[in-house]
């Protein structure tokens, strides 16, 4: 190979050497920040659903990062729920984790929600750890969240999560105490089109699921629903309880929505049962 080949080949290698060097210090470097900024993000969608106060919504933005985790630490109260629709403690999730080599502090420092992410995606290593098959294993955690600022619970609140149109819509509906009234609802994360399916996350439509019921009045579930149409058009005033207007333009990612608020919502509502007695 005639030399200058050679230099221009060492140049780029070296090149190519220095940018990886540089981009895996940063990603070292704000590793920290982004845990924080994503574990940020779903406090604040956990506290904007929860009921805590418009002023004190408002005052959060202002404050710093550590404040608003300081406020969920103290006010919120994270449950894992299995399929058996019986607690599972953090503990327990640590205790599985250990097995795979995860350190201790390291589990400490975290919040449910990231736990429950790690403990999912290793299930099928904690099910071989456990020489159990992974549908044998696997209890089907689902996460609830307890907005209790004094003792006395406000809300229940749950991830809700399905398609749309495009992709995956991101949410959290919270329940009153009675654990039948909606107290708010928030899409966070999705893809569907601005101005048609888009307009789920906007303030006029989630508004309207705001003490709707997800029980019928012998108390059976029926959750709530989104309609083509005006729901006043086509509902009794009684049946209203249950159902809400449809995007105009969006009719799939209603659809979708009403079908992923009802399947999740009913996955919680045997555990609700005890809760309600
Ligand atoms: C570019 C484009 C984007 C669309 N985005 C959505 C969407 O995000 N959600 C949705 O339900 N329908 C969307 N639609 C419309 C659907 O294809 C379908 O026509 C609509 O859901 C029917 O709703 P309607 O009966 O209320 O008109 C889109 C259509 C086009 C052409």
């Amino acid at each position: 190979m005639p030399r200058t080949r050679i230099y221009v080949f060492a140049f780029a290698l070296l090149v190519s050497a220095l940018v990886s060097i540089g981009l895996a210090f940063a990603s070292t470097l704000l590793r920290d920040d982004q845990l924080q900024s994503a574990r940020l993000y779903v406090i604040k969608n956990i506290i904007a659903v929860s009921g805590f106060s418009k002023e004190a919504l408002e005052k959060l933005t202002q404050k710093d990062a550590n404040t608003t985790i300081k406020i969920f630490h103290d006010q919120f109260e994270s449950k894992f729920i299995n399929k058996a629709n019986e607690e599972v403690s953090p503990e327990w999730l640590k205790t599985e984790l250990k097995k795979l080599g995860y350190a201790t502090e390291e589990l400490e420092a975290m919040e449910a929600f990231e736990l429950i992410n790690i403990f999912n995606s290793k299930l099928a290593l904690l099910a071989n750890a456990t020489n159990k098959k992974v549908e044998e294993y696997d209890p089907q955690l689902k996460l609830l969240f307890l907005y209790k600022p004094k003792d006395k619970v406000i809300s229940y609140i749950i991830p809700i999560e399905g398609y749309g149109l495009w992709d995956m819509i991101y949410g959290y509906v919270a329940l009153k105490p009675d654990l039948n009234t909606i107290q708010d609802i928030r899409f966070h994360k999705h893809q569907e089109t601005p101005g048609l399916g888009g307009e789920c996350s906007e303030p006029w439509f989630t508004n309207m699921f705001k003490g709707k019921k997800i029980l019928n009045s012998t108390g059976d579930f029926v959750s709530v629903a989104i309609v083509k149409g005006k729901a006043n058009d086509l509902y009794a005033s009684t049946d209203l309880n249950h159902y809400v207007d449809g995007i105009s333009g969006g009719t799939i990612t209603s659809k979708g929505i009403t079908k992923f608020l009802r399947e999740d919502l009913s996955s919680y509502n045997v555990y609700f049962k005890t809760i309600r007695k």
